[in-house]
């Protein structure tokens, strides 16, 4: 059968992993956008917070639909890592990338074990806070939190690791490269990461400096 031919050569996984961590960059840009809801005020927040709430169809076939695309790109990963690995390593080393990224590209495995964590973490934490606490408030609960707040920066840190390569290998994949324009898709690759670091990075500074006080 021919998506099982696909995902047994190499560049089948390839594309596999390319439009995954795609969507999971899309994921991200729709996560942040929802909570910019944050930088406005606690009410907006919320008032967000509950409108996702009051369609819980769309929320549970949502989550399901990113559980499935995460299990797919960590299952894919692995199995990447492990045949590159078997290979002696040589097999996608690239050297034609503007900005060279070797320590990020050898530790993509452990970045991406970090955001797994996190995810956990951090899901958990949102749907089981303290009771009668709504969302908007147990933002301002966690991050005003010392350790909590490191950990999710460290996180962050973690996320920018991975998407710094994996978001240039994507555009690899993909055919979006050429010589004309792989200095600008190299300012991309640190924008993207760059982006998502001081945004979510900066929500919780807002809250463990005090910045968020009134909120
Ligand atoms: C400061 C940054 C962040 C804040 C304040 C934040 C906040 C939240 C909140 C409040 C929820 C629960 C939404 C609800 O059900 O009402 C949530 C869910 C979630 N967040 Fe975050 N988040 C942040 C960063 C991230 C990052 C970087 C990732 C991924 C690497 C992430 C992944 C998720 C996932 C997977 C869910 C569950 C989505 C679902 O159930 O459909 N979040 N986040």
């Amino acid at each position: 059968m021919w998506p099982i031919k696909f995902v047994s050569t190499s560049i089948g996984k390839k594309i596999i992993m390319a439009i995954s961590g795609l969507s999971l960059i899309l994921f991200l840009c729709v996560h942040a956008l929802g909570n910019a809801a944050i930088l406005v005020s606690s009410h907006a927040f919320q008032t967000y917070a509950d409108a996702l709430h009051s369609l819980p169809i769309v929320v549970f076939l949502f989550g399901l639909g990113l559980l499935i695309i995460l299990l797919f790109h960590i299952g894919f990963g692995i199995t990447l890592f492990v045949e590159n690995r078997n290979a002696g390593g040589g097999r996608y080393a690239v050297n034609s990338r503007v900005v060279q990224n070797s320590f990020a590209s050898k530790t993509m495995p452990y970045s991406g074990l970090c955001i797994l964590i996190f995810i956990l973490i951090h899901v958990f934490g949102f749907n089981n806070g303290p009771s009668g606490v709504e969302v908007s408030q147990l933002v301002k609960h966690y991050f005003s939190n010392f350790f909590y707040s490191i950990f999710y920066i460290f996180s962050f840190c973690a996320l920018a690791l991975h998407l710094f390569h994996g978001f240039w290998s994507m555009l690899q994949t993909l055919g979006i490269n050429h010589p004309r324009y792989n200095n600008g898709i190299a300012k991309l690759t640190l924008i993207v990461p760059a982006f998502f670091l001081l945004f979510f990075g900066g929500i919780v500074l807002y809250f463990l400096t005090g910045l968020g006080a009134s909120y």
